[in-house]
């Protein structure tokens, strides 16, 4: 039996949950011996590393965060505390890897791997959707959801007011939740990083429109944009002339019982970066690409039945 061991590191996901409990039975099935390494890089050099078992993952599909724990480590910034994490996995005859984390993360991974040689596969897992090379990481679903459950709420007490609401979103750099926010919500205003503004061009068209009725604003902000929510809220009150609230929305963001596609998404990588580890891919990142749009002709489609996708049914 080869031993294989799993670890969460940085900002939790909901979706990590689900993603141990596949790991767990997955390895297994491959007659692999699965082991948790308890609160990321932290745990791999402090060796708080234990076999896992059926019993450690049932009936945490449905929560969010991660059982197993996770943190920033600064130690591991540090080749000594990667000897010590390199050895504490040869004592266990641990020679397998799944990382579950962001940027950061990948980054002391990819330190580790070439130091130490430990073979390893990465699931892109962080709620700001900001890793290169995938379309999509583990919990943006679930955060999205999350995001949007409170914004709905927040209408309800906007439009029962004539107030302009600045709502903060997480994200770090990366505007993403703001922006498909934005796209989903109906809001009037979305400031995110990646894009310049200038709050002069939005000043008389906002005047405008509370002068032809409008009584509300809602505006999505990204937390990496160079103001603050609350300069945001006083450019509303003073040159739109309308009062002004903040909300940031911050860790509530992260937690949350995971999405469907969080448990989908959750299962799916952890089944294929396994299959990856056993046939042999040494230092990869499971990135996950959507296709997109493209159009077909009414014939084409109209001829054929659904079936259901092969990839799936495979899983069975
Ligand atoms: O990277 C995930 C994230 O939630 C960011 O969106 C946010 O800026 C950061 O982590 C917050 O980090 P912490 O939980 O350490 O305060």
């Amino acid at each position: 039996m080869k031993n294989i061991a799993i670890l969460c590191s940085g900002g939790d996901v909901s979706g990590m949950n689900p993603a141990l409990k596949r790991f767990v039975e997955y390895a297994k099935e491959k007659q692999l011996t699965p082991f948790f390494i308890y609160d990321g890089y932290e745990g791999l050099i402090d060796n708080n590393i234990k076999e896992a078992s059926y019993s450690d993952v049932s009936g945490i599909i449905t929560r969010g965060g991660t059982k197993i724990g996770s943190a920033r480590s600064k130690r591991f910034m540090l080749a000594e505390f990667r000897i010590i994490a390199k050895k504490n996995l040869d004592a266990l005859e641990i020679d397998m890897l799944l990382v579950l984390g962001g940027d950061g993360t990948f980054e002391g991974l990819n330190i580790f791997y070439k130091e130490h040689k430990v073979q390893f596969c990465a699931i892109p897992s962080t709620i700001d959707n900001d890793i290169n090379g995938t379309d999509y990481c583990l919990g943006v679903d679930t955060a999205l959801n999350v995001i949007k459950t409170s914004l709905d709420a927040i209408r309800d007490t906007a439009s029962s007011f004539s107030r302009a609401f600045v709502i903060e979103t997480m994200g770090r750099d990366c505007g993403y939740l703001a922006l498909v926010t934005h796209l989903t919500s109906g809001s009037e205003l979305c400031l995110i990083p990646e894009i310049e503004y200038e709050f002069s061009s939005y000043t008389e068209k906002f005047k405008a429109q509370i002068k032809n009725g409008r009584r509300y604003f809602i505006s999505i902000i990204s937390e990496g944009i160079k103001q603050d929510a609350g300069e945001v809220a006083e450019w509303f009150e003073r040159d739109v002339g309308i009062e002004a609230r903040v909300i940031i929305l911050g860790h509530v963001q992260r937690g949350g019982n995971p999405s469907v596609q969080d448990r989908l998404m959750a299962y799916e990588f952890v089944t294929n970066a396994i299959d990856a580890l056993l046939r042999g891919e040494e230092k990869s990142v499971i990135c996950h690409e959507a296709k997109g749009f493209n159009f077909k002709s009414i014939e084409e489609v109209t001829s054929k039945k659904k079936v259901l996708d092969v990839k799936l049914l495979s899983y069975l």
